[in-house]
């Protein structure tokens, strides 16, 4: 199994759906930690639950933004972990933090990217009168919501939709997409080179629709 880490700073409905799909025997990873931003977050009280290592650290015990990125991402790292999950962790990440795991980072997001980085997604999808809105799962790099797009899943924007209605019918779908995309990974079937992400060897020319 791949052994994986997983950072969240909230709910963890995702994370949820990591645990379910490992217990359904479709997604062969390890959790060797599930760390946070806030110890409040649901995410560890899941994690706890099923028996991963857990890790709260708050950023206002260091100095400055770079100091609490190095110290979390190389306790990770300590934890074994071969590729890091982002779900739901609603913090920007130094690039010191992030060098050593280059193409071993993915986040998930709440919008069709290069749409909507950033916060509030669903507000600005209906501000902008889109028809269609959804959910990318992307390698991380220093550039915000900005590596490249491994996958999405859509929803249609409907008359009547608000930031709650959007938000509901995606959360499903981001459940079924990130444990997906992990799995590729999983199997090295999908990974990041030089020249971008290939899937089976070929290069990826547009994100995979999950
Ligand atoms: C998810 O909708 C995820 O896409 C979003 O936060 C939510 C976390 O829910 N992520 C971001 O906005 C990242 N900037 P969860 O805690 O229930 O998994």
């Amino acid at each position: 199994p791949l052994r994986i880490a997983v950072l969240a700073s909230g709910r963890g409905s995702n994370l949820a759906a990591l645990i379910a799909a490992r217990d359904a025997g479709t997604l062969p990873v390890e959790f060797t930690l599930v760390a946070s931003d806030k110890a409040s977050a649901g995410a560890l009280r899941l994690a706890e639950a099923a028996g991963i290592p857990t890790l709260a650290l708050s950023p206002r015990s260091y100095p400055d933004r770079r100091a609490f990125d190095l110290d979390l991402f190389a306790r990770i790292a300590d934890s074994g972990a071969e590729l890091l999950v982002l779900a739901g962790f609603m913090r920007i990440v130094d690039g010191a933090a992030l060098e050593p795991w280059a193409g071993r980072i993915v986040n998930i997001h709440p919008s069709l990217l290069p749409k909507y980085r950033g916060l509030h997604t669903h507000r600005r999808a209906l501000e902008a009168g889109d028809a269609e809105h959804g959910a990318s799962v992307h390698f991380v790099t220093a550039e915000l919501d900005g590596g490249p797009v491994i996958a999405q899943a859509r929803i249609s924007i409907e008359s009547g939709d608000d930031e709650d209605t959007l938000a509901e019918r995606l959360l499903p779908l981001e459940h079924r997409l990130l444990p997906a995309v992990i799995a590729l990974i999983a199997a090295q079937r999908l990974a990041l080179g030089p020249n971008g992400i290939t899937l089976d060897g070929s290069p990826l020319t547009r994100p995979l629709n999950l």
